[in-house]
């Protein structure tokens, strides 16, 4: 697969420069970043969004955080990267990249090296690059699960956009793709911010993989009939048990699946994994504001005085995951004994299934 003709996240020597998320499909542009605290609101406002890129995008501005302080406060400089470091985690509460990049990030500083900044970058560089090997390898072990002629429904963007390149469930359809499997792909337009009709369809067919968007409330009648054996997500945390948390509509994705014998595969790296959390009930669900379900594209589309409720993740209960595919292995009907033998077996690189 050639490699994209975008990226989400870049280095740009001295700045970071973020593809405004929100703009597309209709404009390509690119926001640039010299300061962290500004980096924060962009993963508040989605110029940025999806697990592994905003845990990329916040390693980048403790990058920036540093470059700033050091040039001001030669002593004080740390303590100011640290709440800089807290700003950041605070911007979305789901996606357990975002805080375990920062850990990273932190622990680098902490070693003190001669050169901060370029050790920082380097450490930042390091979780850019391994994330996007993860998505390579995810990929092709995704891909030896579907059989030829199989095809599948995906939700949210788990793709280039979402990740440090190449995409997580996106990886798996492009690898799938390119290995002459697929015959359909289908994407569920992913109310109300419509990642799947905006982002999806949009990566998908610039690398000419034909998709075909459904309303999410299509998903279940498309299983019924017939049309896909897999449905494939990304997460935004797998906690100890296998709960998988992502983007709202994967719980209900995954019942119907069970009840119509489609397959459930979920596409996570393991800095995804969370097993620190026993479950999915103790993971904080963002809410987001009321207008992003009563308006479209600006427009007010519910009927006056209308309230809204904007969960925009859930969780789908471990029981109901057929695959998880992560860099380190795959793992079947994910439970908390495998997912523990999985990360305390884990080595680096990737692990094929
Ligand atoms: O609100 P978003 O767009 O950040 O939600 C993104 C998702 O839910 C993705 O499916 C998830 O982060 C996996 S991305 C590889």
């Amino acid at each position: 697969m050639a490699e994209p003709s975008f990226h989400a996240i870049e280095w740009a020597g001295d700045r970071l420069r973020l593809l405004d998320q929100r703009l597309l499909p209709g404009e390509t542009r690119y926001l640039e970043y010299t300061e962290a605290v500004p980096v924060a609101g962009a993963i508040r406002d989605l110029v940025v969004r999806g697990a592994p890129a905003i845990g990329i995008t916040a390693a980048y501005a403790v990058v920036l955080s540093a470059r700033q302080h050091l040039g001001r406060d030669a002593d004080g400089w740390q303590a100011r990267v640290a709440a800089d470091i807290d700003v950041l985690a605070a911007a979305r509460p789901t996606a357990v990249n975002l805080v375990w990049a920062l850990e990273q990030m932190r622990t680098c500083m902490q070693a003190l090296p001669d050169n901060p900044v370029a050790a920082l970058l380097a450490e930042a560089r390091r979780i850019h690059d391994e994330d996007v090997a993860a998505n390579y390898c995810m990929g092709a072990s995704g891909a030896n699960l579907i059989n030829k002629g199989d095809s599948v429904l995906t939700h949210c963007n788990a793709g280039a956009l979402a990740t440090g390149g190449y995409g997580t469930a996106l990886g798996v359809i492009r690898s799938a793709w390119s290995a002459g499997k697929l015959r359909d792909v289908y994407a569920g337009e992913t109310r109300p911010w419509l990642q799947g009709a905006r982002l999806t369809a949009w990566e998908l067919l610039a690398d000419n993989i034909p998709t075909t968007l459904i309303t999410d409330s299509a998903a279940s009648f498309l299983m019924q009939s017939g049309k896909v054996q897999w449905v494939i997500t990304g997460a935004d945390r797998v906690t100890a048990n296998g709960d998988v948390i992502n983007k709202i509509g994967t719980s209900q994705l995954a019942v119907s699946a069970r009840y119509y014998g489609v397959r459930m595969m979920v596409v996570a790296p393991l800095s995804t994994l969370d097993l620190a959390v026993p479950d999915g009930r103790d993971v904080a669900i963002e809410c987001r504001a009321e207008e992003e379900i009563l308006a479209l594209g600006g427009q007010t589309v519910a009927a006056r005085g209308a309230q809204a409720w904007n969960p925009v993740f859930d969780v789908t209960p471990a029981g109901l995951v057929d695959y998880l595919v992560t860099e380190a292995g795959v793992v079947a009907a994910p439970d908390r004994e495998k997912l523990q033998a999985l990360v305390a077996g884990a080595s680096p690189g990737c692990t094929t299934a």
